[in-house]
């Protein structure tokens, strides 16, 4: 890298180079502290025109790069495999526009999440997606991973709100796909390509997205439940509330493992290691409190609600921290998979079925099918000795169900190898056909994904 220094000097100025190894070091490590890259170099570029004359030199001079927005991915997508040029979005923040009438903002795809609901909250707007992430992952980084995250049973998937984007490609080419209306049908939508392509195809620098209103009240209910199968009854029931806004599912063993990583937070219930935990918001702009209490109750009396907005954020950090505490606790194999909701508990014990040592933690999307499952190892040799048999069962056992390996954290570095097995030849034969189409080169992203 060191002999093109100077032409990326040019490009982007001193000013938007990071070469100081100590600067460098957070780029090159994931959030989970998994992967670890060997970058000797991070653009910080200002423009789409700056990112477009990177691209161009990059793939004249066959550089490999590797677009970063927050760095909080779960599977190493954002983690140079090797000495990668880092691109990072991070001064492409600016928000461009809201526009009332169509409630649709335009900006940058280097605004953080947070900083999007920031601007939004004076027009009683939000962003239709909302993950715990939130205060470091990117507009950019959202769309091209397709987050799901906490409200997707409400909401749906993150590709449904995207009208339009601007993307760079390989070869430098800026690709105007940017759109303002709610209906466009004319003929293959090509944005679609690119949102949860996990920066392989080409670099989102602007977006256009549909916002969804702010609830004028919300409700939280935090439910005891004795066993699993409780939690699936529940879940029959609240999926007929049309104000469901989030349904979400803790393992008490796990949420009382997490008391001393959260001394400050109060506790909604005294969690007890052989019960069940669900995290149920209501949302909407009229409440009637009674009507969903009384309709839980027939799935448990262990009920708490919220009285007020600090209440209703403590219980929400019960379950927004349960990935960090994880890591906590020991050395983690972290799994996101899609399998029938019923099958959860199952599913955790047919993996690794427990005895002593390592043990099993799952939580998640329960409302969206989505487990994410972590076996916690005390020592990392203990963990990286397991880890290849644990995946091929994982895989397998996803695959007889008809689930998905990546729910919502995409598929990176992690789940690569496993790609051809999830998506069957063919299909996986066309996103490779396509990326040789966009990427002839393969500059953008090597080994992640495809
Ligand atoms: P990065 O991690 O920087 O990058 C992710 C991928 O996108 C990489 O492949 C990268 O190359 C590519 N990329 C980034 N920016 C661009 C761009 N502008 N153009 C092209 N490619 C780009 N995920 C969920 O889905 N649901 C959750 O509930 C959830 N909760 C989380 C909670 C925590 C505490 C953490 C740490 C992570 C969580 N995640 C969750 C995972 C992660 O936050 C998401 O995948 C998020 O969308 C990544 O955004 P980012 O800006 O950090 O992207
Ligand atoms: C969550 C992340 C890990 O749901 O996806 O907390
Ligand atoms: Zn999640």
């Amino acid at each position: 890298m060191k002999k093109y220094l100077n032409s990326f000097k040019q490009i982007v100025g001193a000013q938007n180079m990071i070469t100081d190894p100590f600067d460098l070091k957070p780029l090159n490590q994931d959030w989970q502290r998994f992967y670890q890259g060997k970058s000797e170099l991070a653009v910080t570029p200002t423009s789409s025109k700056m990112v477009s004359e990177i691209l161009q030199f990059c793939n004249q001079n066959n550089i490999k790069v590797v677009p970063q927005g927050g760095n909080t991915s779960f599977v190493g997508g954002a983690t140079p495999v090797q000495d990668e040029l880092i691109l990072s979005l991070r001064k492409m923040n600016n928000i461009l526009e809201f526009d009332t009438t169509t409630s649709i903002v335009t900006a940058e795809s280097g605004v953080i999440l947070q900083s999007m609901n920031d601007y939004l909250q004076t027009y009683r707007y939000q962003m239709p997606w909302d993950l715990g992430a939130r205060g470091s992952c990117q507009l950019g980084g959202n769309i091209a991973t397709n987050a799901g995250g906490l409200n997707v049973v409400r909401n749906g998937p993150l590709r449904n709100y995207i009208l339009g984007l601007e993307v760079v490609l390989p070869n430098g080419k800026i690709l105007d796909l940017l759109n303002k209306n709610r209906k466009d049908n004319t003929g293959t939508d090509l944005k679609q390509l690119f949102i949860g392509s996990e920066g392989t195809l080409g670099i989102i620098t602007k977006a256009n997205v549909l916002c969804a209103p702010i609830p004028e009240q919300r409700q939280v209910f935090f439910l005891e439940l004795k066993g699993f199968d409780e939690a699936i009854q529940l879940l029959r029931s609240a999926k007929q509330f049309e104000q469901l806004g989030a349904f979400e599912f803790m393992e008490g063993r796990i949420l009382q493992r997490c008391l001393p990583f959260n001394p400050q937070l109060k506790a909604p219930f005294e969690f007890k290691a052989d019960k069940y935990y669900v995290l149920i918001e209501i949302c909407g702009q009229q409440i009637e409190l009674e009507y969903y209490f009384e309709r839980l109750l027939k799935h448990t009396e262990q009920i708490v609600f919220n009285q007020n907005e600090s209440e209703l954020q403590a219980m929400w950090r019960w379950r927004e921290s349960v990935p960090e505490n994880l890591h906590k606790m020991g050395h983690v194999l972290t799994y996101d998979l899609s399998i029938p909701p019923d099958k959860f508990e199952w599913f955790a014990e047919e993996i690794y079925p427990e005895r002593k040592g390592p043990y099993n933690a799952f939580y998640g999307h329960l409302g969206d099918g989505n487990i994410h499952y972590n076996i916690i190892f005390e020592s990392v040799e203990e963990m990286h000795k397991e880890q290849e048999r644990v995946e091929d069962k994982i895989i397998k056992l996803t695959k007889s169900l008809n689930g998905s390996i990546s729910a919502e954290h995409g598929v990176g570095q992690l789940k690569r190898h496993y790609m051809e097995i999830q998506k069957g030849k063919e299909t996986f034969g066309y996103m490779q056909e396509l990326k040789r189409v966009f990427d002839p080169n393969n500059i953008l992203n090597p080994e992640k994904l495809l």
